[in-house]
């Protein structure tokens, strides 16, 4: 029996929060990560499907990422982290409650390393494996393609070398899958990221949706720390107003004074991929010892 099962009883019934996330692919470790930076211990899932967090009423479920939306939508699990496509894949009935910023991935056409594609025309009769027919027979249909699907759900990537397809339609991020199977990207046919999604009964559950808000917030601190960057300098005195101007800070920068007294520190939060376009200008206004350092949690 597998360990889901034998905890059933107890897992539906203790009030937790229930979070689904991808089991193994390329999801499972950034949705670790970002969950261990909000601050949740989660204890070592080996191969369990079940795992409690020690300081959060949270229990998270290992899934595939494919059955991830229908649970969340039948209410196994509250929540769940998975990709934009797998969710219009299966038209599950849920709630996008953040955008994560991670997980970005395109949803292409892949053909035989010797083969070109002229345009989506060339499409016209061909067979193509995939495991997201739903989304491929859309985008077809909207171009007026007729061409053959067939559904495979998992390693779609051998299709075409064992003479069952012609071309695929497969998720692409570093591309080294379709490499090693002698393919290549072509058109694409979406764009995805992770999502965090809720199910539409979460709020009727009060003590579930405080558990959840809070939960959010604390995503949202960490996403948004990630962008920024805690930027430290000194300057002399009377150039203050000239760097405040060029610090594309949120808020009003903190200046300390120093022992000596015609130089002051300056202390600012920016966003961090600002940060090479103003360093010359900031040096140009006298600033010296520019340190930039990471932020692990910003709440606005
Ligand atoms: C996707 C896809 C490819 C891989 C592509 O798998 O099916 O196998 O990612 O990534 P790459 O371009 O970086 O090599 P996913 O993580 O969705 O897992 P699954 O297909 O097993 O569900
Ligand atoms: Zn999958």
């Amino acid at each position: 029996m597998s360990g889901f099962f034998r905890f059933k009883g107890e897992f539906m019934a203790n009030g937790n929060l229930k979070l689904a996330i991808q089991k193994k692919g390329r999801l499972s470790d950034d949705s670790l990560r970002l969950l261990r930076t909000c601050g949740l211990e989660i204890e070592s899932y080996n191969e369990r499907l079940l795992v409690t967090t020690r300081n959060y009423k949270l229990d998270i479920l290992f899934l595939r990422d494919d059955d991830i939306p229908v649970y969340v939508q039948d209410n196994v699990a509250d929540l769940g982290i998975v990709g934009e496509n797998v969710i219009l894949e299966k038209e599950a009935d849920v709630i996008i409650s953040k955008t994560l910023g991670f997980g970005k991935c395109r949803l292409r056409i892949g053909i035989p390393e010797e083969d070109t594609l002229e345009n989506i025309e060339s499409l016209q009769n061909k067979t193509i494996a995939t495991s997201y027919p739903v989304i491929l027979r859309k985008f077809l249909d909207e171009k007026r393609i007729k061409a053959k699907i067939i559904q495979i759900s998992g390693s779609v990537e051998i299709a075409p070398s064992l003479g069952i397809a012609d071309y695929i339609c497969d998720l692409v991020s570093t591309g080294a899958t379709l490499k090693l199977n002698h393919l290549k990207k072509s058109f694409p046919i979406l764009d995805s990221e992770a999502v965090l999604i809720q199910n539409k009964f979460l709020e009727d559950n009060p003590e579930k949706k405080l558990l959840f808000e809070n939960l959010l917030t604390r995503i949202e601190s960490v996403l948004n720390a990630k962008n920024s960057k805690y930027i430290m300098m000194n300057a002399p005195q009377d150039s203050v107003e000239e760097i405040t101007n060029i610090l594309p800070s949120l808020k009003s920068p903190t200046v300390l004074s120093l022992a000596e007294k015609s130089m002051v520190a300056i202390h600012a939060v920016i966003p961090q991929d600002q940060f090479w376009e103003i360093n010359s200008d900031l040096k140009k206004a006298g600033a010296s010892g520019i340190l930039l350092l990471p932020i692990e949690n910003m709440v606005l």
